[in-house]
């Protein structure tokens, strides 16, 4: 369950702001001009990372509006592993945490969200480094405030430093690494594929960072060309196949990513998780949705753990596969797109006449979730057909 921030989130976030002199999340008019301006910077690309990003109103905006809008997606980022019982808080040691390019540290909160949302207990040890020295020190001050959610109990170390020193030092292991929307803020400057060359490097050396049983988790804006990078970037690692490098998640299979063919496509998440209330308004006045969570992500393990192997085992003329579109609804039926396990991009689609009680979920599949469609057909949906939903 991934739930937005709530009021006590948003006093430390007012404090911290009102440490600074910055507007707090009641200055609605001032905070959404800052968010619109950030907003826009990030879209049109003009101005360096560094510039767009490290105004005094650059990070005011990111404190109150861009912190609570990204934590619910590093503990949506992680749903899988938790429901497939591969991101457990040891017993016996904290879990350990490396967040490159942190920010304010949204992706950890999440990750920390989504544990004690799990009815997780015990302690997370963070390891938050980011360039940009303001934004780790604003992380560290938002860690002075809270030490945890429900039963976990968070102490972080926030440096200073760029990914690759991250990645470089060989003295540490993690049992999550997570680069939250830091990869398409990195060599920008280069062309692809070079820049694509040089991802599947920096993504292999944060591998070496992960634990044997653990994962490396690479959130990112679900923008379409930021996400077909990351598709590109997945491509390049999985092909050919990599000892000690396995795709967990999004996809079912480490075949070609199928959305790659056609330019309009893109696989991206859009959960129904909504902005908290008191930002709203912030987010009207700066023209931006407040409605739905959506990014990208991948998440890669070093061990073989694959997410359609945890979810149900594999059946002779049934299919996994994980819901790209939304339904599509049109009279007399409803269709959607789906990637398989097989590694396919396939749009079945179901007659309002062929309604079962065996295939009723189809008609409530969201963008997202994970089904088992039995027998299989590319095409149809029969009123036989088994579909069962079998999502986190
Ligand atoms: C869009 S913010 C994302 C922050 C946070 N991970 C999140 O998801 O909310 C990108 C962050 O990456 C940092 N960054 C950019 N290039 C970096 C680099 N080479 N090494 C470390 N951090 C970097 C920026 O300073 C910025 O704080």
């Amino acid at each position: 369950m991934i739930s937005p921030l709530d009021e006590t989130w948003r006093s430390l976030l007012d404090d911290v702001a009102r440490e600074r002199k910055w507007p707090t999340s009641s200055d609605v008019k001032r905070l959404a001009s800052n968010v619109r301006a950030l907003s826009s910077a990030y879209n049109d690309g003009a101005q360096a990372p560094a510039a767009r990003a490290r105004s005094a109103d650059a990070l005011g905006a990111r404190l109150l509006f861009s912190f609570p809008r990204d934590v619910p997606k590093g503990a949506a980022a992680v749903r899988e592993l938790l429901s497939a019982g591969l991101l457990r808080i040891p017993a016996d040691r904290p879990l350990r945490i490396l967040d490159v390019g942190a920010g304010l540290g949204a992706m950890t909160w999440g990750i920390v969200r989504a544990l004690a949302g799990a009815g997780q207990s015990g302690a997370v040890e963070a390891f938050l480094v980011d360039e940009d020295p303001t934004a780790i020190e604003l992380a560290a001050r938002i860690f002075k405030r809270r030490a945890g959610e429900g039963n976990v109990r968070i102490t972080a170390r926030c440096t200073s430093g760029t990914v690759d020193d991250a990645a470089a030092r060989t003295d540490a292991t993690f049992d999550l690494v997570i680069a939250g929307q830091l990869l398409s803020e990195l060599h920008r400057d280069r062309p692809d594929p070079e820049r694509v060359t040089r991802h599947v490097e920096l993504v292999l050396s944060l591998l070496k960072r992960v634990r044997e049983h653990g994962a490396l988790v690479i959130v990112e804006p679900a923008l379409r060309p930021r996400t077909r990078h990351l598709h590109a970037v997945r491509d390049a690692l999985i092909t050919p196949p990599r000892p000690g490098v396995t795709l967990f998640a999004p996809c079912l299979h480490a075949s070609a990513c199928p959305m790659l063919t056609n330019p309009g496509d893109w696989c991206h998440e859009d959960l129904p998780v909504n902005l908290p209330a008191w930002l709203v308004d912030v987010a009207r006045g700066a023209g931006l949705r407040w409605e739905g969570l959506t990014y990208s992500y991948l998440i890669l393990r070093r061990d073989e753990a694959q997410l359609a192997g945890s979810l149900v085992p594999a059946q002779p003329d049934g299919m996994r596969l994980r819901v790209v579109s939304d339904l599509i609804v049109t009279k007399g039926k409803c269709e959607v797109f789906l990637c398989s396990e097989a590694g396919s991009l396939v749009r079945p689609a179901r007659l309002d006449r062929a309604h079962s009680e065996t295939n009723a979920s189809f008609r409530s599949l969201v963008r997202g979730d994970l089904v088992t469609i039995q027998p299989f057909s590319e095409r149809r949906i029969e009123r036989e057909t088994s579909v069962k939903r079998c999502s986190s």
